[in-house]
């Protein structure tokens, strides 16, 4: 049985990633530590929290104390890191939060393991099977021109206080590989999509506006790029990292479909006519789109080259775009009491605060 410490597990990859890994690897025992932000919802794993093979624990990964007493008590040997303070927006407004949970939280763990793994109790080395997989992301490389694709070699080139905290949380991992032989892997992803994402990112934002007929808003021309993965192939790819990858080596992780904002908008407003019928005054969903003013320093395109992933380890993508978006927004649809609880006081005011009032 492998003894698995997931941080920020009540988050949408991490939450998705739970429920998938207890359905399909019958050999992992999952330890959830979370300190519940506002991104991180217990109710996304209600369906699981019975499952012998699971605990939560409320907490920071900036307690040692605690992450410490995690380590002995479960007999950890694998780390999946997800917790992060995680969106570009909220980074620009108040950065600090993002170096102490991202470059600080990262860097507690790190020590946590180097002193579960590597000594024992006379000192010498061990940790022999150990695992500590960091989940990072494309941004860290910067932002690309019209043409060319992130690879594993890219040099870094962070532009928000986001990437660059992860940036930062990067270059940690990779040196406790390089000093102390903690056995690391770091994969840098693209931006996911699909159920339990805080509606605050770009895809549930619009889903949940555009039923609710409210304004949609597009930042600048709609014209910003990114690579899109549906969440579940992300964790496959996280799963193949950690089974199959070099020690020390980073991966790439992409869908190989590049889409411009406003064509994921486009999509969104169609489907939504398609299942739910136009807006009540008769138009589609696309007549809601409003140009707001643009993200400060808002990168102009990502795209990642996932060769090494793909032809080293033989993972690749399931789910295509159009396939992933539908499932998504039935998601949605099915799951509106989700999105009511989640899109509480707090998430109005931040709301407003970026948009205006809806
Ligand atoms: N969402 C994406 O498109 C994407 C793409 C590539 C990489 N990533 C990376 O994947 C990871 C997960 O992203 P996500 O979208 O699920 O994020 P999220 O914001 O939905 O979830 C983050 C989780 O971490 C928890 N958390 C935050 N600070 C914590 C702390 N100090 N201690 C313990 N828990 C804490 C939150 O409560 C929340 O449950 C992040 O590291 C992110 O950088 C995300």
């Amino acid at each position: 049985m492998k003894r698995v410490l997931i941080t920020g597990g009540c988050g949408f990859i991490g939450s998705n990633f739970i429920r998938h890994t207890l359905k399909h690897y019958p050999d992992y025992r999952l330890i959830n530590l979370d300190k519940l932000t506002y991104a991180g919802n217990p109710g996304n794993l209600t369906d699981v929290e019975n499952n012998p093979r699971y605990r939560f624990v409320k907490g920071d990964i900036c307690d040692n104390d605690l992450v410490g007493k995690i380590f002995a008590e479960e007999q950890i040997d694998t780390v999946i890191h997800f917790a992060a303070e995680s969106h570009v927006d909220r980074s620009i407004t108040g950065p600090a939060e993002f170096v102490q949970t991202n470059i600080m939280g990262t860097f507690n763990l790190l020590e946590a393991a180097r002193e579960a793994w590597l000594k024992d109790a006379t000192g010498k080395a061990s940790g022999t099977g150990c695992r500590f997989l960091h989940v990072s992301t494309d941004e860290v490389y910067g932002s690309l021109g019209q043409t060319g694709a992130f690879q594993e070699t890219t040099s870094y080139d962070p532009r928000s206080p986001y990437s660059a905290s992860k940036a930062s949380s990067d270059h940690l991992v990779s040196a406790y590989f390089h000093t102390y032989g903690l056995p690391v892997l770091i994969t840098n992803c693209s931006n996911n999509y699909g159920p339990y994402q805080f509606p605050e990112k770009l895809i549930p934002l619009i889903v949940n506006n555009a039923l609710g007929g409210r304004s949609l808003p597009v930042y600048g021309d709609g014209k910003n790029v990114r690579d899109w993965l549906y969440v579940i192939d992300h964790c496959e790819a996280i799963l193949t990292v950690l089974q199959n990858g070099i020690v020390g080596e980073t991966y790439n992780i992409g869908g190989n479909s590049e889409k411009q904002n406003i064509e994921i908008v486009h999509t969104i407003c169609d489907i939504l006519d398609e299942k739910v019928g136009l807006l009540p005054d008769g138009k589609n969903r696309r007549t809601l789109i409003t140009y707001v003013k643009d993200r400060a320093g808002h990168d102009r395109r990502y795209a990642i080259d996932a060769t090494k992933i793909r032809t080293q380890l033989g993972w690749k993508p399931k789910v295509n775009f159009a396939d992933g978006m539908r499932r998504t927004v039935e998601w949605y649809l099915n799951n509106k009491v989700w999105i009511a609880s989640v899109t509480d006081g707090s998430y109005r005011e931040y709301y407003e605060k970026m948009y205006g009032k809806k």
